[in-house]
């Protein structure tokens, strides 16, 4: 694969590059100390057509291509592991189910203020007892003349507290599995719609991770996403390229601890010379290195797949458990060569390795990304 990206897609690597540098940084610490939603930068991004940058410029988006939104992730993560979820799951799973399976009306009302950055979007799949199992999921959603009613709870919902959209699923018939299951639009005022206290995470301070609860919660029949019982090919579909991005949120947290490392390795002296010059830690950058460099190419392979409309499931379920295995094996050693500075919260290494480990949780387990991969070699 030949990762050369084109003019446009350099000139968005380095506007966020630039953004995160000037508007993100300063704000890094306050989201780590506070665990405050950074609501005031998600502005700012949804003026620089960041909020919807590969949603067609006709639902008011910036029109570019998929490769240029995982751009926009990977470099935001170098700095701020927060916002690359946030700007992941709002653009892959919270606006583009609405884009890809919602009706024009449907698409009309609700991706433009998503693509704005005036809506921030949330995917309500995750159940306290349906978690790698999405097809066991137990909310309901009952039909009643003109409407729906849904019961039930969703948990660990990212943006969950600061969202005005969720794509939520519930089960409309009683057949078992994936198949009597739907997807609907629901707004944050919805009567019935209660959202949690947020969980205290160990890592991503300042993204908002809420339960949801459904009591009784009544929505219109045009609420409905796609068709009765399609929920959770829209779930499956929307996920299978949403891993990408999370897979560069990680790239970018891999990338920030080599470079962090290497710059201390070069500056840290012991016994008389930097610490650097001991292969005991230039062999361990040599090693994050490479893997960096390999979670890279199976990133942006997967988006160029995406851009080429070739099904690319297996691809992203790659580069998704990769690149989040690198992100934390890479921050590991990060920690490592910083030594007892890199247990303080003074350097951002200890923060990189806390933020690491969810990537090799959400959006599907490690375990569950090998089963993608293995059913896809083996059928
Ligand atoms: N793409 C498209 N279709 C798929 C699919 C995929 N990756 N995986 C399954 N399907 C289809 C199958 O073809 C099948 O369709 P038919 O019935 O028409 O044949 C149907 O779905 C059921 O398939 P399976 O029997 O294989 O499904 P399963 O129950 O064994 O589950 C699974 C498959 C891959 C384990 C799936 O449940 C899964 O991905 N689990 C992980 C859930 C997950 O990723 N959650 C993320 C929550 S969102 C989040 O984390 C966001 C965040 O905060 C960062």
């Amino acid at each position: 694969m030949n990762l050369q990206f084109s003019e446009e897609q350099e000139m968005m690597r380095k506007m966020v590059r630039d953004f995160a540098e000037k508007e993100v940084q300063q704000e890094v610490d306050r989201m780590e100390t506070e665990d405050r939603f950074p609501r005031e930068i998600i502005q700012k991004m949804g003026k620089l057509g960041l909020m919807g940058v590969p949603i067609p410029e006709k639902y008011g988006g910036s029109g570019m291509d998929y490769t240029s939104y995982i751009i926009a992730i990977n470099e935001l993560s170098k700095v701020s592991a927060t916002l690359g979820v946030i700007l992941s799951v709002h653009t892959s799973v919270g606006t583009n189910p609405i884009l890809k399976f919602g009706s024009e009306a449907q698409k009309k009302e609700y991706v433009p203020k998503l693509a704005s950055g005036e809506y921030l979007g949330a995917f309500a799949l995750t159940e306290p007892g349906a978690g790698s199992d999405a097809a066991g999921s137990k909310t309901k959603a009952v039909k009643d003349g003109e409407r729906y009613i849904l019961n039930g709870s969703k948990v660990f919902i990212t943006n969950g507290g600061e969202a005005q959209t969720y794509i939520t699923f519930a089960r409309t018939s009683d057949e078992p599995g994936s198949k009597g299951v739907s997807a609907f639009i629901v707004e944050k005022d919805t009567p019935g719609l209660i959202i949690g206290k947020p969980e205290k995470k160990m890592g991503l301070h300042g993204s908002s991770t809420v339960q949801l609860n459904f009591d009784n919660c009544a929505v219109g029949k045009q609420q409905l996403l796609g068709e009765e019982g399609e929920g959770f090919k829209i779930a499956m579909a929307n996920l299978n390229v949403g891993r990408i991005g999370i897979a560069s949120q990680a790239l970018g947290i891999g990338e920030a601890a080599l470079e962090h490392a290497a710059n201390y390795a070069k500056e840290r002296e012991q016994f008389g010379k930097p610490i650097a010059a001991n292969q005991g830690i230039s062999f361990k950058l040599a090693d994050m290195a490479t893997e960096v460099e390999a979670a890279k190419l199976l990133v942006y392979q997967a988006a160029e797949l995406v851009e080429k409309e070739v099904p690319s499931s297996k691809e992203a379920s790659m580069a998704k458990m990769y690149a989040s295995k690198t992100a934390r094996k890479a921050a590991i050693e990060a920690v490592q060569i910083f030594g007892g500075y890199g247990y303080t919260e003074e350097y951002p290494v200890e923060r990189l390795f806390r933020d690491a480990k969810v990537t090799e949780i959400y959006e599907g387990t490690n375990e569950i990304q090998h089963k993608v991969i293995a059913k896809d070699l083996l059928g």
